[in-house]
């Protein structure tokens, strides 16, 4: 059985200690969602040296909130062209801070449609075939919602326009995949599942705009070829006015998780908790449980 540790939105909210503890854990692989910082790179990078710490294979996909500026997410949010820097300098300056966030993660991958091979005794490799799992990074930063979130980046480094192109680029890596299983990692989950604000990726901040998930996933997740589960975080699961989101669907025979639990860690009867997501995979299946520590 392979067991993995998923990390969902950060926040700010990971210490030496979490660390330690997945090292001493019995999981072989540990998945990270992204959104490390509350507002400024200089937090992701910090956040990104804590997590330079495990001595598991692990591989973060970045959110929205990472390797981005202010004015970037606020172009994004407003609709702004101006404010979301599709000169060549800004977006020099987006690779420049996402090569920072790598180089800060030391021995943790950092995925975006790419595909990482893992065998249990041997960790990660080279080659699909033969290995037990494959984890396929779907589009990084995804903002949720319609559209291609930091588009001048993610075209002038993956070559993605739009939708169609974004979901042919993760449907190719699911369909090159020759390992055992396939698993989707995500910032954003798939369209298709949100219909109401307290559904796994529903608009709980805007009812009117409805399902939040990406049209590229879900175009992608039409291939022949199925993963096990697709994880993914950025809606978080504390709900504006109130109440909590379905973090955790089965949905013709693939798991999602939205492991957005968020603040990861809190205070719970004057004890300190910390949040994470264990994924238990084989042959016959996927088990999925929320953890506190
Ligand atoms: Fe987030
Ligand atoms: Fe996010």
């Amino acid at each position: 059985m392979l067991k993995i540790a998923v990390l969902g939105d950060i926040h700010t909210l990971l210490d030496a200690e979490d660390v330690q503890r997945l090292n001493e854990s019995d999981y072989h692989l540990v998945l990270i969602c992204g959104d490390l910082p509350g507002r400024s790179h200089k937090q992701t990078v910090s956040i990104a040296r804590i997590l330079s710490g495990l001595r598991r294979p692990s591989l973060l996909i970045p959110g929205n909130h990472d390797a981005t500026s202010v004015l970037q997410l606020l172009g994004e949010i407003t609709g702004s062209q101006r404010l979301k820097r599709g000169d060549s300098g800004s977006i020099a300056k987006m690779q420049r801070r996402v090569q920072e966030l790598q180089e800060a993660l030391g021995p943790v991958r950092l995925g975006g449609y790419s595909i990482h091979s893992f065998r249990k005794k041997k960790g990660w490799q080279e080659q699909s075939e033969g290995a037990d799992l494959d984890i396929i990074c779907a589009r990084p930063h995804s903002m949720g919602g319609p559209g291609i979130g930091f588009k001048p980046y993610i075209e002038a480094t993956f070559g993605v326009s739009d939708d169609s192109v974004s979901a042919a680029k993760i449907r190719a890596l699911l369909e090159a995949s020759r390992a055992k299983q396939r698993i989707i990692l995500a910032h954003n989950g798939p369209l298709g599942l949100g219909a109401k604000p307290a559904d796994i990726w529903g608009c709980d901040f805007d009812a009117s705009r409805g399902d939040f998930g990406d049209a590229d996933l879900s175009l992608a997740l039409e291939s022949s070829v199925r993963p096990s589960a697709v994880i993914a975080g950025h809606m978080h699961h504390a709900l504006k006015g109130g109440g909590q989101r379905v973090w955790h669907v089965e949905r013709d025979g693939i798991h999602y998780v939205n492991a957005a639990r968020v603040p990861r860690i809190f205070d719970r009867n004057g004890k300190k908790q910390r949040h994470h997501v264990r994924i238990e995979l084989d042959s016959e299946g996927v088990a999925v449980h929320e953890i506190l520590w």
